[in-house]
């Protein structure tokens, strides 16, 4: 077994299928696998010295780029409906109207902003963006083993690049499916590109990219992270699995959550800022534990 796996802040419902499972995929080759992330609150921290981190939304909310009453605004937005996304006595059917109602007031009132492109990279450099502990060896280490890394993300795609284009680890090998900013001739943000992907439709998203996962069709032995119950979809355009493994960050309201989070990923990381588990299994698939 991976000693990583004995740490604190593992839960597994069923550690015998997480072993067989690895089995499986490490027998059958690195070149059989991909990974697929999320990136909100998943390759980012949660929280830093006690306090939260931005997800790429906030990154946007909390800048200069937006003028105080909308930030008031949007910072209600997220008092009113973050609470409901981690609800733990609410159905998904319940959910998924109110997350499209978040999604689409929250970029209606950053069109209205007017940002320019030019300066989100300012923004990022400027904000509390914070990857998680361990992840220069995740990218790079699945750079150098060629496995392709796709970040599936309900934030914003611009922003989420920015973050790791500036850590220096936006390799080749990653993709990213995202809400994609479009900008006017001028540079000034007009709208959102494409379908909305917001927490609960992932399984969408992963379903209009068809081309993506034909290409990786040899891979079909995935490693998910998530940590949300709505980033279990992200694989569902994945060809002919054979094998996956999910991982999922409980980050917040632990307790409540804990029992629906262990019946759904197969490991579960409670308050775990670290990528030291998924690192761990990544180099186990890569023969170099
Ligand atoms: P994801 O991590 O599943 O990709 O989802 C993105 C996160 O963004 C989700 O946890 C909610 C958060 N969010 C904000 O922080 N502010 C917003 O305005 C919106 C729409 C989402
Ligand atoms: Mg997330």
């Amino acid at each position: 077994m991976i000693p990583e796996l004995s740490n604190p802040s593992v839960c597994m419902r069923d550690p015998q299928r997480v072993q067989e499972i690895l089995q499986s995929m490490v027998k059958a080759g690195s070149n059989t696998v991909q990974v697929i992330s999320d990136f909100d609150m998943t390759l980012t921290r949660f929280a830093y010295n006690g306090k939260r981190c931005p997800t790429c939304h906030n990154i946007l909310d909390n800048s200069n780029l937006i003028s105080t009453d909308c930030k008031i605004e949007l910072k209600e937005l997220l008092n009113t409906y973050y609470p409901i996304e981690i609800d733990s006595s609410r159905s998904v059917e319940e959910k998924l109207p109110l997350m499209v109602e978040w999604w689409t007031k929250a970029h209606k009132l950053l069109v209205q902003q007017k940002i320019r492109k030019d300066l989100l990279a300012m923004v990022v450099q400027e904000s509390d963006a914070m990857l998680r502990e361990g992840y220069k060896l995740l990218f790079d280490h699945l750079y150098e083993h060629s496995i392709p890394l796709l970040i599936f993300s309900a934030g914003i795609g611009d922003i989420l690049e920015e973050v790791i284009r500036q850590a220096g680890v936006f390799h080749p090998n990653v993709k990213v499916f995202s809400n994609y900013m479009d900008f006017d001739e001028s540079g000034e943000l007009r709208a959102f590109k494409g379908e909305l992907i917001h927490i609960y439709n992932k399984r969408e998203g992963a379903l209009l990219n068809t081309g993506h996962f034909q290409e990786l069709r040899t891979r079909p032995n995935v490693l998910l992270l998530g940590d949300s119950l709505g980033d279990l979809t992200m694989a569902d355009g994945v060809q002919d699995m054979e094998n996956i493994l999910k991982i999922g960050f409980l980050n917040d309201k632990v307790e409540e959550r804990k029992q629906s989070y262990l019946d759904s990923y197969d490991i579960v990381l409670l308050k775990d800022e670290t990528l030291e588990v998924p690192n761990a299994i990544m180099l186990y698939l890569t023969g170099n534990n």
